[in-house]
């Protein structure tokens, strides 16, 4: 049940969640910010931190908060289009973040979606090494898959593993059709961070919205930690929050 996990949701409107963990990011960026350092987020694409974006961009646009001091590693892109696709991890981020906020681009890290086969494996060690350089992510956002995936972790994957080009399930591939139009477009593969990567940030934040989320998110507050959910690797971390909105918990 609920109880006994330190996954406990706060549970409240989706536009309540985006403000609480807007300003959490905001206070850590400010306070990084006064003793000289960057602050480090691992940043998600999906539908559902597009309202954590929409009020990080409204609290910049107030002067409130300023990205000059943040580095940011997402957490996963498609492989196999073309840099200049649409549709790539990179052009969201763009539109949803990175374009209406003050980020160096130099401080910007996606996987690269146009990859051959031969460079995958160094690209991958490039970029753990990248987030090792800057001292690890201070604070990642994620969130859920509704077959229980965290980043493109789809189930089966191990608790230990590492950024990696991953073969997507069937239907994630259906779930991104609303981005593509049609399941011919989407891509097969992808290039995730690691479960053992994200559980390496020192703050794990996963917000889970909507009642289609309802049936994984009972499966993720009732289960233990299995490789069938691999969100359930999250109840293992000392600082992992989640927000669920009221339609995403089941009524008892
Ligand atoms: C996105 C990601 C995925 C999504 C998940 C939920 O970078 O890594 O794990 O967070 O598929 O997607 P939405 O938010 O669209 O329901």
């Amino acid at each position: 049940m609920l109880g006994s996990t330190s996954l406990e949701p706060a549970v409240a409107d989706s536009k309540e969640i985006a403000r609480r963990v807007a300003r959490e990011i905001a206070t850590l960026v400010e306070e990084r910010r006064r003793v000289g350092r960057a602050a480090v987020l691992g940043l998600a694409t999906g539908s559902t931190p597009l309202d954590v974006y929409a009020e990080l961009v409204s609290l910049h646009r107030r002067g409130a908060l300023s990205f000059s001091n943040v580095v940011s590693f997402n957490l996963d892109e498609f492989l196999g289009l073309a840099r200049s696709h649409q549709r790539t991890f990179r052009r969201f981020m763009q539109d949803a973040l990175f374009d209406h906020v003050d980020i160096p681009p130099e401080n910007v890290h996606l996987p690269d979606v146009e990859l051959h086969d031969s460079q995958i494996d160094a690209h991958c060690a490039d970029y753990e090494r990248a987030i090792r350089r800057v001292g690890g992510i201070d604070l990642q956002l994620l969130g859920l898959g509704l077959n229980g995936h965290i980043g493109f972790n789809e189930p089966g994957s191990a608790g230990d593993s590492r950024t990696r080009a991953v073969v997507l399930h069937a239907a994630t591939r259906e779930r991104a059709i609303r981005w593509f139009g049609d399941l011919r477009e989407v891509p097969r593969r992808a290039i995730t961070m690691g479960i053992g990567t994200i559980l390496e940030a020192r703050r794990v934040r996963l917000i889970v919205t909507g009642e289609h989320k309802r049936d994984v998110l009972t499966r993720l507050l009732e289960g233990g930690v299995t490789p069938d959910l691999p969100a359930s690797f999250l109840h293992a971390h000392g600082d992992a929050r989640l927000f669920a909105d009221t339609a995403a918990v089941a009524q008892s």
